[in-house]
């Protein structure tokens, strides 16, 4: 279970909007998630659709340490699809710093709550949080149940000055965590119009280097629309622009996750950019690549995905295209779109006929 805090003590900067359609986006490459709302406000709970009355369980009754009954995880988490999991939230939650303040460990009752949540085999491959606009309680048990964070950035002049407040934030963490907090930070509500944008977009990089994705979020008035709706840009628009953005930048972080879980040496870059011919088996999951320093667009699809096409990013100059996806099957026929053109892997031999008279490739293990 990877968890994933989206943070920043400033307000507006795209939390909210990142937290649901990060999930969304996971969701719909078929990863299990649950999105834990950590803000009293409520946005996320009340983004997705969910109506919380008052006295309905909500988080609060999960983290408040003085419950005179406990409260159980199926009274509170709500499912929006299969897979697809939310903890909302309400004002209630407001109660928590002041009856948290004076404990001892106030800082892990989320992490706690993930541990028993565990326990009771409850698991998900990533549960994202979204946080309040301030650094304070609920802010601190994210940063210390979380295994990485997400800073959104919005291009404005007060959202460089906060940036070093909370970089600050995560390196004081780190001295008390075994492991380090994993920082990625994100351009959200781009306008590449405005003159001062490309000049912001340099400076974020310049504070977050390689921490700063390359996928950018632009502004896009659909986001506005989808939360206004309650839902997330995949149900609400799934064609626009924004999904794309959500998506590439889904696909950009799985790519980094994986990175980290390559073990080195039996399969480092290297190797499997060397011997890249056909899809290879890994630990989750198949990795489909291509080589083209030409193509503009690259994507797959096959038996796995009912031949609906997903899109395989691109990793380095060298032009390699690379892309994971859970496969069910242990034999299955796929083909390749490049730029919008379907052709057959050339770095796959096998091959089988298709009902429409033309060829697929064909991959099989055992
Ligand atoms: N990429 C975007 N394009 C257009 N509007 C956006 C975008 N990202 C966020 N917004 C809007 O900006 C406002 C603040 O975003 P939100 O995600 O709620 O920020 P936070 O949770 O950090 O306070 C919301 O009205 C949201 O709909
Ligand atoms: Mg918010």
């Amino acid at each position: 279970m990877r968890v994933i805090a989206i943070a920043n003590q400033k307000g507006g900067c795209g939390k909210t909007t990142t937290s649901i359609n990060f999930s969304a986006c996971l969701h719909f490459l078929q990863k299990k998630v649950l999105l834990v709302d950590l803000d009293p406000q409520g946005h996320s709970t009340c983004g997705l659709g969910i109506k919380t009355l008052k006295g309905t369980p909500t988080i609060y009754e999960l983290l408040s340490p003085i419950q005179a009954i406990p409260t159980s995880f199926t009274q509170v988490i709500r499912t929006l699809y299969p897979d697809f999991d939310i903890m909302p939230s309400q004002a209630s939650l407001n109660a928590l710093e002041e009856e948290a303040n004076f404990m001892p460990n106030h800082h892990l009752l989320l992490k706690n709550l993930f541990a028993r949540m565990e326990e009771q085999h409850r698991g998900y491959d990533f549960v994202i949080l979204d946080c309040p606009p301030n650094l304070g309680i609920l802010t601190w048990n994210a940063l210390n149940a979380a295994d990485e964070v997400i800073i959104p950035v919005e291009p404005s002049f007060f959202s460089l000055h906060g940036l070093g407040k909370i970089s600050e934030t995560v390196q004081n963490l780190d001295r008390t965590r075994q492991t380090p907090l994993t920082v990625h930070a994100l351009l959200t509500n781009f306008n590449s119009l405005l003159s001062f944008s490309q000049e912001i977009h340099d400076d974020v990089r310049a504070h977050f280097k390689e921490q700063l994705f390359r996928t950018i979020i632009h502004e896009n008035v659909m986001l506005k629309e989808a939360a206004a709706a309650g839902q997330s840009i995949a149900q609400y628009a799934p064609g626009s622009p924004a999904f794309q953005d959500y998506l590439n930048l889904v696909v950009e972080y799985l790519e980094r996750d994986w990175d980290r879980k390559l073990p080195s040496e039996t399969l480092g870059w290297d190797n499997v950019y060397k011997n890249r011919f056909g899809p290879k088996l890994m630990s989750d999951g198949i990795l489909f690549q291509f080589q083209s320093k030409t193509a503009s667009s690259v994507e797959v699809a096959g038996d796995f995905n009912r031949w609906v096409p997903e899109a395989l990013v691109r990793r380095n100059d060298d032009g390699l295209w690379q892309k994971v996806i859970r496969v069910g099957e242990k034999a299955f026929r796929y083909k390749f779109i490049v730029d919008g053109e379907w052709q057959v892997d050339p770095s796959q031999p096998t091959q089988k006929e298709n009902a429409y008279g033309g060829l697929d490739s064909y991959a099989e293990f055992a």
